[in-house]
């Protein structure tokens, strides 16, 4: 380990046992030099490591700052052998598995996780197409499978699913992944190296900046309007750092659920194009959007510049796990040799289910049906929320979630175990931005709850975030 990295472990560690907290400066570059005995170019460099795992934030005009405290769970009792660990270019962030544990939760209000209402689902189809599968497929469904997906699935992803966003893609063209999220690790350990630019949305998903940050990518953030992001601040990031990719999700972004003009995407586009820097671009929630909208991917011009991911997630079901890739074949075939040493290939059942259900010939009578119910949603959420005090983002007219900004004062991180004693869940909005400017705003997913529930919810959240201002003690910060 050089000497940098091993003030940055030091520090890392300080943080994670709470020495430093979140909101907290760290001492001057003089006095780290001086405790850790080390050149005060040193310390920069270390902050620069830290700065790229995501624990702090920093710049030439103010002194770094903490921004992310991964948390060791306290119920864990430490074992000799964590200690073993001698890289630390992954960082710790529990953000994500937090969330599914979230996914378990009784809470009475849970506005945390992302996901479709299961309520919604087409179970009739789905039961029939599963005693299909276990009573006449057995071999195939219990078998291995190919790791780029299995075939038939494959053609039917492209045929029933992809043809629907106007994508017209040869089954060659797609590798099935385990949910999208896989594919944002794949298409990573292709492209980032430590120390490379990767340019999102802020706010953006939180997953993929946990995966960018995870293989050392620095990010570079770009408002979200209700328009989508601007493409002139775009243009100068662009023209400003050498950039290895950029990340965008054109519809119903999570978590504001804005979705980028026509003239937006064209313009992002057409600025990818000229800097020759490939889009990754993830459709999730375009199954919201209405029948003739177009993805990037199916502008003229995209093929040689967008990189193409969707799951089945949040149309149908998260549990089962399968995602995908859609991009030329030899990057296809790039990808499916690093996903064969992590798990050789998705779930043969999970993907014969979604062939299944693809092929059942109802599939757009359930899509207009979700598209109305989660626009209701959004709806009521969208009125109500200004009305308890709390500002949303942008516009949004479908999708799965509100952006909320609570008062200032308040760390929407420390309310969030305030709240969820009390039956209300909510993702903190830190996690989605590429620095701390979302620290009071939180992500609500609407998608899950009706109408009623949604009101009493947000009432409840309303009159929480009054009585934590008003406790003695109180947290903000
Ligand atoms: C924009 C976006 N992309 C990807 C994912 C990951 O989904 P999965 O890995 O379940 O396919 C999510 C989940 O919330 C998401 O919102």
């Amino acid at each position: 380990m050089r000497a940098f990295q091993k003030v940055a472990e030091k520090i890392r560690l300080d943080i994670e046992n709470g020495v430093w907290r979140i909101g907290d400066t760290l001492s001057s570059e003089r006095q780290m030099a001086q405790q850790y005995q080390v050149s005060r170019s040193t310390i920069r460099r270390a902050w620069e490591e830290l700065e790229t795992m995501g624990y702090i934030k920093w710049d030439a005009f103010s002194p770094p700052q903490v921004i992310n405290v991964p948390q060791w769970p306290t119920a864990i009792a430490r074992s000799s052998l964590t200690q073993w660990n001698q890289t630390q270019t992954k960082p710790v962030s529990s953000f994500l598995s937090d969330l599914m544990s979230a996914a378990a939760s009784q809470a009475r209000f849970n506005f945390e996780i992302g996901m479709p209402d299961t309520s919604l689902l087409p179970i009739f189809e789905l039961e029939s197409v599963i005693r299909e599968l276990f009573t006449q497929r057995t071999r195939e469904v219990f078998s291995y499978s190919p790791t780029a997906g299995i075939d038939r699935v494959r053609e039917a992803i492209a045929e029933e699913f992809l043809g629907r966003r106007n994508l017209h893609l040869s089954p060659d063209h797609l590798l099935i992944t385990s949910g999208s999220l896989q594919a944002l690790d794949l298409l990573s350990s292709l492209w980032i190296r430590p120390g490379d630019i990767v340019i999102t949305e802020s706010p953006t998903f939180a997953g993929a900046l946990q995966i960018f940050r995870a293989h050392g990518a620095q990010i570079i953030g770009i408002d979200v309007g209700t328009e989508g992001v601007n493409p002139a601040q775009m243009k100068d990031a662009l023209s400003r750092h050498d950039t290895r990719l950029i990340y965008l999700q054109p519809y119903y972004q999570n978590p504001t659920s804005v979705s980028m003009s026509e003239a937006t995407r064209q313009a992002l586009l057409d600025l990818a194009i000229s800097y020759h820097v490939p889009i990754i671009e993830d459709d999730a929630y375009g199954f919201l959007a209405p029948g003739h909208s177009l993805p990037l991917r199916a502008y003229k011009g995209a093929e040689e510049h967008v990189i193409y991911i969707n799951t089945f997630s949040k149309i149908l079901a998260p549990g089962l796990r399968v995602g995908l890739i859609a991009g030329p074949p030899d990057l296809i075939y790039q990808l499916t040799q690093i996903k064969q040493l992590g798990d050789l290939h998705t779930g043969t059942v999970s993907q014969l289910l979604v062939e299944g259900w693809l092929r059942s010939g109802n599939i757009d009578q359930y899509i207009q049906a979700v598209r109305k119910v989660y626009a209701e949603r959004i709806q009521t959420a969208k009125q109500l929320l200004p009305q308890l005090g709390f500002p949303i983002w942008g516009n949004p007219h479908n999708g799965f979630y509100v952006f909320a900004e609570l008062p200032r004062s308040l760390s929407a991180l420390a309310f969030h175990q305030y709240a969820a004693k009390r039956d209300v869940l909510f993702a903190p909005g830190l996690a989605f931005g590429t620095d701390d400017q979302f620290r009071h705003w939180i992500r609500l997913c609407v998608s899950t709850a009706n109408p009623m529930a949604i009101h009493t919810g947000l009432a409840r959240l309303s009159r929480l975030v009054k009585a934590y201002k008003d406790a003695p003690g109180s947290f903000g910060l």
